[in-house]
């Protein structure tokens, strides 16, 4: 099928520009606001349609703004066509993707298959009909044990604490002794993809919006859609808290019986046989929590998903062997599959990389933000000179820190309520975006309000603050950015450790087919370190940072 290119822009004529894209993530309740009751919305973004053309990306992602009770963020989806009343309208969707296009910059939405939210229609339906009515089978619905079917069917945990499993109840409130999984938060029942109307609908669900225009779709959870047959009982590591489950990347949870089923390929064979069906071909990102690098690229196959965040580098910190082991995995595994590499340090669900990779102070417990923000423009900076495309989270191009002291009352992550405050500090993450100015909303919004309260030291982080200051961490993303469109070394291609390397230096160089060459090179240490002189020249470079030399 083909549609109509809402634009000319010479961008869009590469169709393989997922390889080496640079995308930039948007949490749109909190990029900016149009309106005036402190949630970000579609008419904000595309607003600042002309900000991201400057900081110069390829594609941004979308977060889901369609409508929701937002017990989850959004997460939890109560019609996959239709827009949030709070978030904008499809009128607006189709501008954005318009004046996007306009600018040459592409637009991923996200898409939730897991779960949908408890107010969606089908779910209504469920609750009103009888055991064994054809609603039931669109949900992993299951008898409970026990003499009156009073516990649940199996032991599985939700991400977000306490038990997966909640009964069913009858139109009286009633137990129903029947019980619907929920591998995420009570509202967000689990489909169960082993009903073809729940293939049917999402192959309908994906033409619906790529016939709009939209060039691919996020995939949320994309290793939990299919569970092991028969849900059987998971052996969770012993010293675990019973109420807790372990996190999804944990090597000991990566086998668990609903997480990366062979099944689950199968679904993305069919999906990718949609996306190939138009013109330009739409692509998919997987959030694939796979902590096993072969297993993970499988992912990738080339009638599958075109890329999956990988997370497995996310994880390796500010430390040089995990993160040379996870870059070497990922290009070995990605290489026998055909698929580029993709790279990612933040995102709405991870502590901002300025305040993961800060070290902590011994004595006081307190994270070095100063060093923390060095580290995090050094692992920019080295990340996307490795091969592939690389995701950025709003933001981080700001050096915003994560808020780690908002009030317990203002918090919305249901991991928190569902932990009795224990986990779930998503929220830290999310807090809207400091535009200009000195006091809060910092531009954000038309009013002072933010559904999250923003810190009051965020003026100096503005995108005003920022824009234009030799060496603000604005510039080094807009110079960085530049500078990889530039070069015809980085993108896609092979690179090369360099083993004369310093100590506690991570170096590899990057050649394209012209013999044009680049090095880059990252100091782990704080000390400062000298680059041989057979990279180019002489060069030294302060602790905790990254340079890029051109040959
Ligand atoms: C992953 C999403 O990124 C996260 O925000 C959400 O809570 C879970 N999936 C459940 O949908």
């Amino acid at each position: 099928m083909t549609t109509e290119p809402t634009s000319t822009h010479p961008a869009l004529e590469n169709k393989n520009w997922w390889r080496d894209a640079v995308v930039y993530q948007v949490y749109p309740r909190s990029f900016v606001e149009s309106g005036g009751e402190g949630m970000g919305d579609i008419p904000g973004i595309v607003s600042r349609l002309d900000y991201l053309a400057d900081l110069g990306v390829d594609a941004i992602w979308v977060s889901p703004f369609y409508t929701s009770p937002l017990h989850d963020g959004g997460y939890d989806v109560a019609d996959y066509r239709s827009i949030d009343t709070r978030l904008g309208s499809l009128d607006d969707v189709d501008t954005l993707v318009e004046q996007a296009h306009a600018r040459g910059i592409r637009v991923l939405l996200d898409l939730v298959p897991n779960h949908s939210s408890s107010e969606h229609p089908w779910f209504v339906e469920l609750l009103a009909a009888g055991p064994g009515s054809p609603a039931w089978d669109r949900y992993v619905v299951r008898e409970g044990r026990g003499p009156n079917r009073e516990e649940p069917p199996n032991n599985w945990r939700s991400v977000f604490h306490g038990r997966g499993w909640s009964q069913i109840l009858d139109a009286e409130g009633e137990p129903t002794g029947y019980w619907y999984l929920h591998l995420f938060d009570t509202t967000q029942p689990d489909l169960n993809w082993d009903n073809p109307e729940v293939h049917a609908e999402f192959r309908d669900i994906l033409r619906f919006w790529f016939d709009r225009g939209i060039d691919g779709f996020r995939i949320d959870v994309a290793h939990g859609l299919v569970k092991e047959a028969g849900l059987p009982d998971f052996a969770y590591p012993e010293d675990g808290d019973p109420d807790a489950t372990p996190a999804m990347f944990d090597e000991d949870v990566a086998h668990a019986p609903f997480w990366d089923q062979d099944g689950v390929h199968e679904i993305y064979r069919e999906w990718r046989r949609v996306a190939d069906e138009y013109d330009p071909p739409r692509v998919f990102c997987g959030e694939t929590w796979v902590p096993n690098p072969e297993r993970f690229a499988r992912y990738q196959r080339p009638d599958e998903l075109h890329t999956s965040f990988n997370f497995i580098y996310l994880e390796a910190g500010w430390d040089g062997e995990r993160m040379r082991k996870a870059i070497d995995d990922t290009i070995t595994d990605h290489a026998r599959v055909g698929a580029p590499p993709t790279w990612v340090l933040s995102n709405h669900d991870v502590i901002r990389h300025r305040t993961r990779l800060a070290p902590v102070d011994d004595a006081t417990g307190e994270r070095d933000l100063e060093r923390g923000l060095r580290r995090a423009r050094a692992a920019t900076v080295f990340t996307l000179a490795l091969p592939g495309s690389m995701y950025i989270y709003q933001g981080e191009e700001l050096g915003l820190p994560e808020v780690v002291d908002l009030p317990d009352e203002v918090r919305q992550d249901p991991a928190w309520f569902r932990s009795g405050g224990t986990d779930g500090r998503r929220d830290g993450c999310r807090v809207p975006i400091p535009w200009a100015g000195d006091a809060p909303s910092y531009g954000f919004g038309p009013g002072s309000a933010s559904w999250l309260p923003q810190p009051a030291d965020w003026s100096t982080m503005s995108v005003l603050a920022e824009q234009g200051v030799d060496g603000s961490t604005l510039e080094l993303y807009r110079s960085a950015l530049r500078a990889r469109r530039e070069s015809t070394a980085l993108g896609e291609g092979p690179l090369v450790w360099l083993a004369d390397a310093p100590a506690g230096v991570l170096a590899f160089s990057r050649e394209d087919a012209g013999g044009a060459s680049l090095v880059c090179a990252l100091n782990l240490e704080t000390t400062t370190a000298v680059l041989p002189a057979a990279w180019g020249s002489s060069v030294v470079i302060g602790g905790e940072t990254a340079v890029w030399l051109r040959a």
